[in-house]
């Protein structure tokens, strides 16, 4: 098994009134790239703020890069990045500037050439020394990012990192992410657009109501829960399917003129399935196959709660 860079025991944050994390365990290992997914108010930023010190857990472990000692210590915390949810930078700083304190605070030398190299990767080099308040919401975002990475973090937070931010730069960012991983860089990754967790993470983490409901591999996670579909248009309308067309999971739609075939767990492949439909003598004019996303796998998990498991 790879090292853990994180493990969380019973991780639990108790306001007067909710419980926002309820007990999580997890284990983060060296190199991954973790999706933790959720709706609204699930538990994943306070998850994060326990981690980086910013929100005191109630009871619980936190074990920072496998250090005996337990707890986020400061000499741990000064290997982490993270880009917060929310903006919050100093608006009379220039660009610049903001990375140099930001270097400052995680204990490191002044170093021009990474700031440079961070302000070159996220697309803001022209704004270098613009004062923070002048940058455009999506500038502001990609300067969290910059933020989050000038001192070279080994563990990486990014708490919606995409959030407001264009089509273009969302693939570019995503390229960056993935550049950094390869460079060894572990990156946990809060999202709402599952299409950004289904391109980069290699696991998935489902939380809600401050619970860990499941945590999988992103491949295995969508074979297990996802559907396959096989939709067979036809030349001419059916009433009803003929004898040898008549497999599990496969119905006439759509006025008799489409025969829908959806399975979960790869039972019968493609081929086998057009193989019955042919044999039946079906009219096929045309063939299409697809997949659940992780999306819909998403919604299923967050319905069924840990019954998915
Ligand atoms: N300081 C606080 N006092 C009381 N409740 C809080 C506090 N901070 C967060 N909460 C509550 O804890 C729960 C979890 O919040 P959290 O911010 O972790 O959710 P989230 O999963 O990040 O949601 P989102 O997707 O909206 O960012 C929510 O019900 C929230 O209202
Ligand atoms: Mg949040």
């Amino acid at each position: 098994m790879a090292d853990a860079v994180l493990e969380l025991e019973g991780l639990t944050k108790r306001y007067p009134k909710l419980v926002a994390l309820d007990g999580v365990s997890l284990r983060i290992e060296a190199g991954e790239i973790f999706a933790l997914l959720g709706p609204n108010g699930a538990g994943k930023t306070t998850l994060i703020g326990a981690v980086c010190g910013l929100v005191k857990p109630t009871s619980g472990l936190i074990r920072l890069f496998g250090a005996a000692e337990t707890g986020s210590t400061v000499a741990a915390r000064y290997q982490l990045g993270l880009v917060p949810q929310e903006i919050n930078f100093d608006p009379f700083f220039t660009v610049r500037e903001c990375l140099r304190i930001q270097q400052g605070y995680y204990g490191r030398q002044p170093d021009e050439a990474r700031i440079d190299e961070v302000l070159g990767a996220l697309k803001l080099a022209e704004k270098a020394d613009a004062p923070t308040r002048a940058l455009s919401g999506g500038m502001k975002r990609r300067l969290l990012v910059a933020k989050a990475l000038v001192h070279r973090p080994r563990l990486v937070f990014l708490d919606e990192p995409t959030a407001g931010v264009d089509v273009e730069l969302r693939r570019d960012l995503w390229q960056y992410v993935r550049k950094l991983r390869a460079e060894g860089t572990t990156i946990v990754l809060t999202t709402h657009y599952l299409e950004e967790a289904e391109e980069l993470a290699d696991r998935v983490g489902v939380i809600d109501h401050g619970k860990l409901l499941l945590v999988e591999p992103k491949a295995a996670l969508l074979s297990r829960l996802g559907e396959r579909r096989l939709t067979v248009r036809l030349s001419s309308a059916l009433a009803e399917l003929p004898e040898g067309a008549r497999l599990e999971g496969a119905v006439l739609e759509d006025g008799g003129t489409r025969v829908v075939y959806r399975e979960r767990r790869g039972e019968k492949s493609s081929a086998e399935v057009l193989g019955a439909l042919y044999a039946a003598k079906l009219p096929i004019a045309e063939v299409e196959t697809a997949s659940s996303s992780l999306e819909e796998v998403m919604m299923r998990v967050l319905r069924e709660g840990g019954a998915a498991r």
